[in-house]
């Protein structure tokens, strides 16, 4: 991050206050003179998007012969192969960083047993990316079973119908080397188990992935925003995360969750929702020995586009801001469903 304390900053310009006052009576300092003119507001920027940084979060949908438009997510589809392949070479074309997938199977079970098939559509799904844009674009999967659990829960349940955490962690190792060996490059974590970080990378070590990357959704806030995600993924959850994704009431349990994860050998860390929780951002980027990413999630950008769409506000315009808090609150990485569409017209 670039930007100084403020406190800093207001000791360096508190200059010599002039005694004549025929000139206190005119400001001395004029701030105004870096806004004057684009080319000097573009000099003086302190924050600025770059595609590299920007990675497209994706469907892929099991058994579809054309793209299924996501209602909840004006813009956004759920992909067949081919037009996830398509998609792809647009997001390189636009020179995007990263595309994390996620898949959505036809058929789903308690234990999500398409997650770690590996003919299941998202590792299938991998394996079409990576061979067609692995070396020009980060090809990231989501490693989570909740689009594959017929519960819809992020892990595997208990004889009590409680989210088994030790349990899912076994799942999560065998759905990372799924994901591995179908070619990601880069693993999502994003079931918010404990110790879900050092397992997986424990298992990925173990059979020779060592150099398969981590990024752990380190501080992932449960949130009524996800709700347009769970059209895109046909969740079939009743009820909420509550228990594993953390409260939004606490912002101290969120450095817990980043050290853990840093500590258990993540590469990158990410908070999520992004707008919400800009201070946790900011928190993150202060601790953090590693990239910090931030996901602008579903809701966020609905709620962006329904607006536009009526035309009360100018969609590019705040689509572009959205992404600029993020960026200016200290995320290095931002995944966006706008990546493409900005990424296309700088
Ligand atoms: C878990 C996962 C979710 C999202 C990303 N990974 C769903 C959830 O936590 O409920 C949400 C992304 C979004 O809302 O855009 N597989």
């Amino acid at each position: 991050r670039c930007v100084a304390p403020v406190s800093a900053a207001v000791s360096r310009v508190a200059g010599p206050v002039p005694e004549d006052p025929a000139i206190v009576s005119f400001p001395v300092h004029r701030p105004r003179r870096l806004r004057r003119s684009p080319a000097v507001r573009r000099l003086v920027a302190q924050t600025r998007l770059h595609p590299a940084d920007l990675v497209l979060p994706v469907f892929v949908r099991e058994g579809i012969a054309e793209p299924v438009p996501i209602s909840s997510m004006p813009g956004v589809v759920q992909h067949t192969l081919d037009s996830l392949v398509a998609e792809a070479e647009r997001a390189v074309a636009a020179g995007l960083g990263g595309l994390m997938v996620f898949g959505v199977p036809e058929a789903k079970d308690g234990r999500g047993s398409g997650a770690d098939d590996p003919g299941g559509i998202l590792n299938v799904a991998l394996t079409r990316l990576a061979e067609a844009v692995g070396d020009r674009i980060v090809v990231m999967a989501d490693l989570c079973l909740d689009e594959f659990t017929d519960h819809g829960h992020c892990g595997v349940l208990d004889h009590s119908g409680a989210v088994d955490n030790d349990a899912t962690l076994e799942r999560y190792a065998a759905m990372a080397l799924a994901q591995a060996a179908a070619g990601a490059e880069v693993l999502g974590l994003s079931g918010m188990m404990d110790g879900q970080v050092g397992h997986v990378r424990a298992a990925l070590d173990a059979a020779g992935f060592t150099d398969t990357l981590i990024l752990a959704y380190a501080a992932k806030y449960t949130s009524g925003l996800y709700g347009p995600f769970r059209e895109a993924v046909q969740s079939s959850l009743v009820g909420d995360r509550a228990t594993y994704q953390q409260d939004p009431t606490n912002a101290t349990e969120a450095i817990r969750e980043i050290e853990l994860d840093v500590a258990e050998g993540a590469d990158i860390i990410m908070v999520k929702p992004g707008q919400p929780h800009l201070d946790i951002i900011a928190a993150a980027a202060e601790i953090s020995p590693v990239p910090v990413a931030a996901y602008q999630i579903s809701g966020e950008y609905s709620q962006i586009v329904a607006a536009a769409d009526n035309g009360w506000i100018d969609r590019e315009r705040v689509a572009t801001e959205s992404l600029i808090h993020l960026r200016r609150a200290g995320a290095q990485i931002i995944l966006s469903y706008f990546a493409l569409e900005l990424a296309e017209r700088w």
